[in-house]
C-alpha cells in the first residue's frame, strides 16, 4: 500500500468535489478516473500525475494492494542489481533495506524525490517504481517511455489479504468486518479497484504492446519460480547468461527473495518505511489459497461468480 502525508487546501477542496463512498483501507474512498482510492494514495497519485516524467526504460512494477507487490519489488530490485550485489553477499542491500525503500511506490514520493531515486547499477539511469495506478491514470509519459510489469493475484486470496492488513493498519475508526469489507470489495470498492477492472485493462495493454507490458502471476511465481524469473530477465532485457544459469544464481534470487527467508530479516520484523505501516505487516503468510480459513463458501463462490463474469469473455483465466 502506497500512503502520502501532506496535505494542501486545493486538494481539500478537490477530493470534496470526488464520488465517496466508505473505504476499507481508511474511512473513506474516492473515486477518480473510474477507479476508487484511499486519500492517502489518492494525494501522491495527482502530484505524479503532475509532476513525474518517466525516462526511457524505467521500470514500473503495477498491482493491485496486496497482490505481492513487496515479494516482486524484490525480485526485480536482485534481478536488476544482479551484477553489483550477488544474491549470496551477506551485505545484500535487500539484507538491511525493505523492498518498499529500495523500490519506491510513485504515490508515496515527493515531487522533490522523483530525480533523487536510484536504485539500478547499469548506466542507464534507469529507476524502479512501484504503483497502484490504473492504466487510465497513469502519466502519460510511464505509457509512452516506460515498461510495465503487472502483477496480479487470486482475488480470493487478495481481498482476505486486504481485509487483515487494513485492520493491522488500524486507518478506519474503527475495525471493518468481514461481511463489511467483502460487500465494498464486490463492489468494487477496494484501494485502486475495482480489482477487476484493473486486472483487466493490464491484461488487455499486456497484449497489445507485449515489449513493454509484462503480465504476471502471483500463483505462477509459486509454481516455477524459475521459469519466471527468465521471462523477467528476458523482458528486461536482462537474460541470464549460460554461466548465471550454470551457477545457481537464479535459485540464489529466489532464496533471497523467499516469503522465508524475507520475513526473517531484522529490518522487515521491525520499524516503518511507507508511513505509519509497519515493515512486518507485509509479511503474513505468503500461502496460495489461504482464504480457504476465513470466507464462507457463499462469499467465495460469490467472488468466483463475479471474476467469471468480468473476465470469460476476454480469454483471462485466474485459476
Ligand atoms: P498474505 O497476506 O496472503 O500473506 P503486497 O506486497 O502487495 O502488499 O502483498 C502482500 C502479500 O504478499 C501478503 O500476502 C504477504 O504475506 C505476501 N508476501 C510478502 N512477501 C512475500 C514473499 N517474499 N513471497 C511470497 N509472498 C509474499
Amino acid at each position: 500500500m502506497s500512503t502520502s502525508s501532506t496535505s494542501t487546501p486545493q486538494f481539500e477542496e478537490f477530493l470534496s468535489s470526488l464520488p465517496k463512498e466508505e473505504g476499507i483501507f481508511e474511512p473513506n474512498s474516492y473515486q477518480y478516473q473510474g477507479f476508487w482510492y484511499p486519500r492517502i494514495s489518492l494525494q501522491g497519485l495527482i502530484s505524479c500525475q503532475q509532476h513525474f516524467q518517466a525516462r526511457k526504460n524505467d521500470i514500473f512494477l503495477v498491482t493491485a494492494p496486496k497482490s505481492g507487490t513487496t515479494w516482486l519489488k524484490a525480485i526485480l530490485y536482485a534481478l536488476i542489481n544482479r551484477d553489483v550485489h550477488h544474491p549470496q553477499d551477506p551485505h545484500h542491500p535487500l539484507r538491511n533495506t525493505t523492498p518498499h525503500q529500495l523500490v519506491p511506490f510513485l504515490e508515496s514520493l515527493d515531487l522533490s524525490d522523483y530525480d533523487s531515486v536510484s536504485n539500478t547499477s547499469d548506466n542507464s539511469s534507469t529507476r524502479i517504481f512501484g504503483c497502484h495506478i490504473s492504466t487510465v491514470s497513469l502519466p502519460k509519459s510511464i505509457m509512452e517511455e516506460g515498461r510495465i510489469i503487472y502483477l496480479c493475484r487470486d482475488i480470493k486470496d487478495t481481498f482476505i489479504s486486504l481485509f487483515l492488513f487494513s485492520n493491522k493498519a488500524n486507518f478506519r475508526t474503527s475495525p471493518i468486518s468481514l461481511e463489511s469489507a467483502f460487500n465494498l470489495f464486490c463492489r468494487g470498492l477496494s484501494p485502486a479497484g475495482p480489482i477487476w477492472d484493473q486486472i483487466l485493462e493490464y491484461w488487455q495493454i499486456s497484449l497489445e504492446r507485449p515489449h513493454q507490458v509484462l503480465f504476471m502471476r502471483y500463483e505462477e511465481m509459486t509454481v516455477e519460480p524459475l521459469v519466471q524469473l527468465r521471462r523477467l530477465a528476458n523482458f528486461l532485457g536482462k537474460p541470464f547468461s549460460q554461466e548465471e544459469e550454470n551457477s545457481g544464481l537464479l535459485d540464489q534470487i529466489r532464496k533471497l527473495c523467499s516469503f522465508d527467508s524475507m520475513s526473517k530479516l531484522e529490518v522487515n520484523k521491525t520499524g516503518n518505511s511507507i508511513g505509519e505501516l509497519s515493515n512486518s505487516s507485509f509479511f503474513r503468510s505468503g500461502v496460495v489459497g489461504d482464504w480457504k480459513n476465513y470466507l464462507t463458501a457463499e462469499m467465495a463462490s460469490k467472488l468466483d461468480q463475479i471474476t467469471e463474469e468480468k473476465f470469460s469473455s476476454l480469454g483471462i483465466s485466474m485459476t
